[in-house]
């Protein structure tokens, strides 16, 4: 195809140590020219596809001397932290192209004052909002503000920087906590404060090189820790995709509303944005709204949406780099995906870790490891959410079977996971 991304003994680098950092090196391994991947600095799970090498996510510099002297041909830039910090602008500075926008266009998810007032100069639909770099300004808005009102740190907050306040005293805590006891350290010196709004939620990852938008399968999240969306936030606890709510008319009025929109206006600010721009999406009675932008894959979204893509992931990636992904074949399979996150029981709170943790070979390609370390060749548990299972299926029904038949075959102490995952978008078709 003209204009597609040759490839050709390719050495890379995947930045990162998540199960979306997995889910990636899994897919770009497929490609027979990938002749080596780094993951910096990867986890015990990872080892198993990829060289890791103990260099952080958050340490430019190292990354940048790793990827000059060891000859590096691509670097996939997957985490929000070293977007932010302008690890794809220190790796263009030497000449290694990259996968994954600059500083000046991640601040779209490094920033939500920023990109909320993207949005109203461009007429993009969002929550109404107001923002506040004073906490007395922001409690005393709050004295009227409508209830329940929702109030988010400005910066990086481990997606943990978003307060539902169901009551006026709910309100004035978050402000407390974030602006003033710093909870989320300078990432609180501003907030947004902005309008409940309600529906069904829908993530939509996009490829785009600037020039167009390529929308992926859309996915759903369930970010709550318990069965029924009961319990506290997190990290996510599983996906699927595709998202019942995004029907093709809905696909359509976000196309004309929101993406084309927040590309354009990324490059009318001089921002072009390049890689994986993420539209958290929410369903309202008054049609499609932005909830929040990221700058990168979504995780556990990733987990479903790749493995349901038929092209090649790599040259869709290059081709976001040099600026050729119209030309460049994105098909995705008419087909289903559903991942179940095992966490440590505890997860988002306290849990204990240390744990072995056995995977069959049978299933390891359908495992995606985020957190675990390998000791004397033993995988342990090493984090909340220790690792995702994936299932594909002509159905819903058969990609959440498929994806608890991998849960079922792997175990480790103080293991958790929601019996529910797809539960919701299953209710959702017979709506
Ligand atoms: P964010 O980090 O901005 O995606 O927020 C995390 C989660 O909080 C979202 O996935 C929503 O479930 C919820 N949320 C954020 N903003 C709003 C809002 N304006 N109204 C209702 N829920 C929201
Ligand atoms: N799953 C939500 C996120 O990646 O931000």
């Amino acid at each position: 195809m003209a204009g597609t991304p040759q490839i050709c003994n390719m050495k890379v680098v995947v930045v990162g140590s998540g199960g979306r950092e997995h889910t990636i090196i899994k897919k770009i391994k497929m490609n027979p020219e990938v002749t080596e991947i780094y993951a910096l600095p990867g986890n015990g799970g990872i080892a198993a596809d990829a060289t890791c090498v103990d260099i952080g996510a958050k340490d430019i510099d190292g990354i940048v001397k790793f990827s000059v002297e060891n000859k590096i041909d691509y670097v996939i830039v997957a985490p929000d932290d070293p977007l932010v910090l302008g690890a794809v602008d220190a790796l263009e500075a030497v000449g290694i192209p990259c996968f994954g926008p600059r500083a000046n266009a991640a601040i779209v998810e490094g920033s939500k004052v920023f990109s909320k007032n993207l949005m109203k100069k461009y007429g993009i639909p969002t929550a109404a909002y107001e923002t506040f770099d004073d906490a007395d300004k922001a409690l005393e808005y709050l004295k009227t503000a409508p209830i329940p009102t929702v109030v988010k740190a400005d910066g990086l907050a481990l997606g943990k920087g978003v307060i539902i306040a169901m009551t006026r005293e709910e309100a004035y805590e978050a402000v407390k906590s974030i602006m003033l006891d710093k909870a989320f350290g300078a990432s609180g010196n501003q907030i947004v404060i902005e309008e409940f709004m309600e529906g069904p939620e829908i993530t939509v990852l996009s490829f785009t090189d600037g020039n167009v938008v390529v929308p992926m399968v859309s996915s759903m999240d369930h970010k709550r820790a318990h069965d029924n969306d009961e319990g506290l936030n997190t990290g996510g606890m599983g996906t699927i995709a595709p998202n019942p709510y995004y029907t093709k008319e809905v696909a359509d009025i976000c196309m004309e509303k929101i993406f084309l929109p927040t590309i354009n206006a990324l490059n009318a600010e001089g921002r072009t944005f390049k890689g994986c721009l993420y539209f958290g999406l929410m369903l309202t009675k008054d049609g499609p709204k932005v909830v929040e932008y990221n700058s990168r894959f979504g995780d556990p979204e990733t987990q479903v949406v790749l493995p349901l893509l038929e092209s090649d992931l790599l040259t869709i990636m290059m081709a976001t780099t040099n600026g050729t992904l119209a030309e460049t074949e994105v098909k995705f399979k008419d087909a289903n995906a559903c991942c179940v996150i095992m966490a440590s029981d505890g997860y988002p709170e306290k849990y204990e870790k240390g744990y072995e943790i056995t995977i069959p070979e049978e299933v390891a390609d359908k495992v995606f490891v985020a957190g675990a370390k390998l000791v004397d060749g033993k995988l342990l548990t090493n984090g909340g959410r220790v690792l995702g299972c994936s299932g594909v299926g002509d159905t819903l029904p058969e990609a959440i079977k498929n994806a608890y038949d991998v849960v079922s075959k792997v175990h480790f102490g103080n293991q958790y996971f929601r019996k529910d995952i797809g539960a919701r978008a299953l209710k959702a078709y017979k709506e």
